[in-house]
Formats: structure tokens, C-alpha cells, sequence
């Protein structure tokens, strides 16, 4: 679905990935791990058209999307979840999904001025929809409550809520694990792993929590110093030699020297 070539972006004269070439089977859940600094984030936000590389092609089911931007490819199913902003915060849950931008009429006053009846029969579908991704995500006990009173967890479903109310291709995570309690990890975990098999759904996601990537993904990518390393099952990956070693000299060599 995704097809990385020879990609480069370049901070000043920072490599910040530095040809990296990969690709992101459809119907996949593929992991991208990596210590920090290896370039994950900075990948991510070429291919989700926020930043454009210095070389290299991004392909999206063979056609070139290298430098579109995101709201274009958010319209060809190309998606990567936000923190909700801060102007959604005072808003309920279900204002927060109702907001995507989809082909609503509403959108233009021009629009609802001349057909006020079609503007409310639209509305109103999209307040279905909301109400179902709602259902889907099992967060209806907080649907009308203001998003800024969410957990960090709750905000996260929310933030993959907001991928359910348009027709997402592919969806890509960055840290969606981070700083969530387990119970809510589970449920994110989930709630993935439906909208993979039940509506077909490819994501592409980085994580740190191993637990977490092992459950979900096949295949896992490692990065390191802005190239690709290793790609493979979860249990290739964790054994990898290269991937150990790029791993040592940061969290788990101190790990590593705690245990010994
Ligand atoms: N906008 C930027 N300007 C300069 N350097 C950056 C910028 N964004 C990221 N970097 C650098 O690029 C490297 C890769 O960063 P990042 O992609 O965030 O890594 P990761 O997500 O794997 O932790 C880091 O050394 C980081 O400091
Ligand atoms: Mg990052």
C-alpha cells in the first residue's frame, strides 16, 4: 500500500533519515521501533505530507504522493492521529468527532443558505456516525463529556475516533501507547485490532512498549540512525544482533547494567 524509496530528509546537515526504503503491506499492522532519535517521527511526517523530504518518493498504492499535503491525502485515506488541539478541548467527545472534515455541505454557507434541508439530513448522518464510532470504541459513558476532561487514554481513542469518521485507508500512530495506564492500553490495543479485520484498516504505528507491538504488529521495522535496520516478526526483531546493539549505549544498556 505504501512504498518508501530512497527517502532523506536533512536538518541543516543532519541526517534525520537518511535512505531509508520500506514498505507497508495492506492489511497490515506494522510497527517501527527504534531508540529515540532514530528518525521515526521525522519518517512519519513525510509520508503524512507535513514535512517534504530533501530526496526520495513516497508511492501510495503506486501513485506518487511525495510532498501532497496532509489534508489532500487525508482525503485519499491517508491519515495521521493529532492531539486533539487545543480549540477542540472545550468541546464534547461527540462535537470532537462530529467536527471531522468530511464532504458535509454544511461546510459552506453558500450551502446551507440555499439548502437548509439537505444541510440538516446531513448533519444528522454525521451524528450517526459519531454515535456509532462512539459504540465501536465503547466510550459512550463519555460522549458528551468536554474532551479536555479526558484521560490521556480516552483522548487517544478519541484521536482514533476521529480516523473512523472518514473512509481511512491508512492510519499512522506515533506513541499511542505513551503515557496510557494498561487497561486503556488494552482497550486502544483492541479497538485496533477491529478496525484491521473488521473495516479493513492498514496501520503503520510507532511504539515503544514491546508487550504492546508484539500483540499487534506484524511485521516490525527498527530504525537507527535515520536508516532501516531490521524488519521482521516480533520475535526475529527482539533477537537481532543489530537491532540489540543499536538499542545499547541508550535506555537498555542502563537497563541492562541495573539488572547485572
Ligand atoms: N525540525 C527539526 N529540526 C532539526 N532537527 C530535527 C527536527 N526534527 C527532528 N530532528 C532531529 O532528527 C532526529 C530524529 O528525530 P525524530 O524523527 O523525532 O526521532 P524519533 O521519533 O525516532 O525519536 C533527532 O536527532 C532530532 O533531534
Ligand atoms: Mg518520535
Amino acid at each position: 500500500m505504501i512504498k518508501v524509496e530512497n527517502l532523506t530528509k536533512k536538518f541543516g546537515g543532519f541526517y534525520a533519515v537518511n535512505d531509508a526504503s520500506l514498505e507497508i503491506e495492506k492489511g497490515s499492522i506494522t510497527g517501527l521501533i527504534g531508540p529515540n532519535g532514530a528518525g521515526k517521527t521525522t519518517l512519519f511526517n513525510v509520508i503524512a505530507g507535513l514535512l517534504q523530504p530533501t530526496e526520495g518518493r513516497v508511492l501510495l498504492d503506486g501513485e506518487d504522493i511525495t510532498g501532497v499535503p496532509p489534508h489532500e491525502l487525508f482525503h485519499k485515506g491517508l491519515l495521521r492521529t493529532f492531539q486533539i488541539a487545543h480549540e477542540f478541548s472545550s468541546m464534547t467527545v461527540r462535537e470532537n468527532l462530529m467536527m471531522v472534515p468530511g464532504n458535509q455541505s454544511g461546510e459552506t454557507l453558500w450551502q446551507a443558505w440555499f439548502h437548509g434541508d439537505k444541510v440538516r439530513q446531513e448533519e444528522a448522518e454525521v451524528r450517526r456516525k459519531a454515535d456509532e464510532v462512539i459504540e465501536f470504541l465503547e466510550i459512550s459513558h463519555v460522549a458528551d463529556e468536554i474532551a479536555g476532561n479526558l484521560s490521556g487514554g480516552q483522548k487517544k481513542l478519541l484521536e482514533l475516533g476521529r480516523t473512523m469518521m472518514v473512509d481511512a485507508k491508512i492510519v499512522f500512530l506515533d506513541e499511542v501507547g505513551a503515557g496510557v495506564n494498561r487497561t486503556l492500553l488494552n482497550t486502544i490495543g483492541d479497538a485496533i485490532l477491529r478496525l484491521n479485520k473488521e473495516r479493513g484498516y492498514t496501520f503503520c504505528m510507532i511504539e515503544h512498549d514491546m508487550d504492546f507491538i508484539g500483540r499487534l504488529c506484524d511485521p516490525v521495522i527498527c530504525m537507527a540512525e535515520g536508516g532501516m535496520l531490521a524488519q521482521g516478526t516480533i520475535d526475529e526483531i527482539k533477537s537481532n544482533e543489530q537491532v540489540i546493539e543499536a538499542y545499547l549505549g541508550t535506555g537498555l544498556k542502563n537497563k541492562t547494567a541495573a539488572q547485572a
